[in-house]
């Protein structure tokens, strides 16, 4: 992964910040948009899992979920002093005012969305256990139930969004560039 670390100052906003819910795509497009636009790529989730010298399941199993919100305000801040950087964010970034703050001076935020039973079967099909908050009995449940306490803040993030549902990854990746395309012609628009 090549490095680009802004430096003081003013920032004109050069990175892409892909947020949403688990199994939106985020990481599988971010990859694809990034090699697209000759960008680097980075995920939230591997830089807490670097910090912490464990996997995300062990981070909650041993230290509990605040410990890992923890992790995940101390990347975001990371992550948002990259430059030319397509970010995947853990689906939880946006519970934290915080992280969207500090992704926000260097980020055009782009949300990606899906349908509760494609969100499913994307995870499941990853193996659940990977996703601690989906490893329980009734994962359908978990997700409709996750998805309508976060909608708010999913939507409140940005007003630039990609519903991902029923569409392959290289679809996303059309939608997802001409997403970002249009925010940033849009100075001054709120990302
Ligand atoms: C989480 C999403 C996961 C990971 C952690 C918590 C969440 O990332 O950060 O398991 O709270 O939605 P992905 O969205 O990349 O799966």
């Amino acid at each position: 992964m090549g490095g680009n670390v802004a430096g003081r100052g003013a920032r004109r906003r050069t990175n892409l910040a892909l947020i949403g819910f688990m199994g939106t795509g985020k990481s599988t497009v971010g990859r694809l948009v990034a090699k697209r636009l000759g960008m680097d790529f980075l995920e939230t989730d591997a830089l807490v899992e670097r910090e912490a010298g464990k996997t995300i399941p062990r981070i909650f199993s041993e230290d509990g979920e605040a410990a890992f919100r923890a992790f995940e305000e101390r990347a975001c801040r990371l992550a948002a002093r990259r430059e030319g950087t397509v970010i995947s964010c853990g689906g939880g970034v946006v519970l934290n005012p915080v992280n969207l703050e500090a992704l926000r001076t260097s980020s055009i935020l782009v949300l990606l969305e899906a349908t509760p039973r494609e969100i499913l079967e994307r995870t499941l099909g990853e193996g659940k256990e990977k996703r601690p908050l989906l490893d329980v009995d009734d994962p359908l449940r978990a997700v409709e139930d996750l998805l309508e306490y976060r909608r708010p803040f999913y939507e409140a993030a940005t007003p630039h969004r990609v519903d991902t549902t029923g569409l392959d990854p290289h679809a996303c990746v059309e939608q997802v560039i001409a997403a970002f395309k249009r925010a940033l012609s849009e100075t001054g628009a709120p990302c």
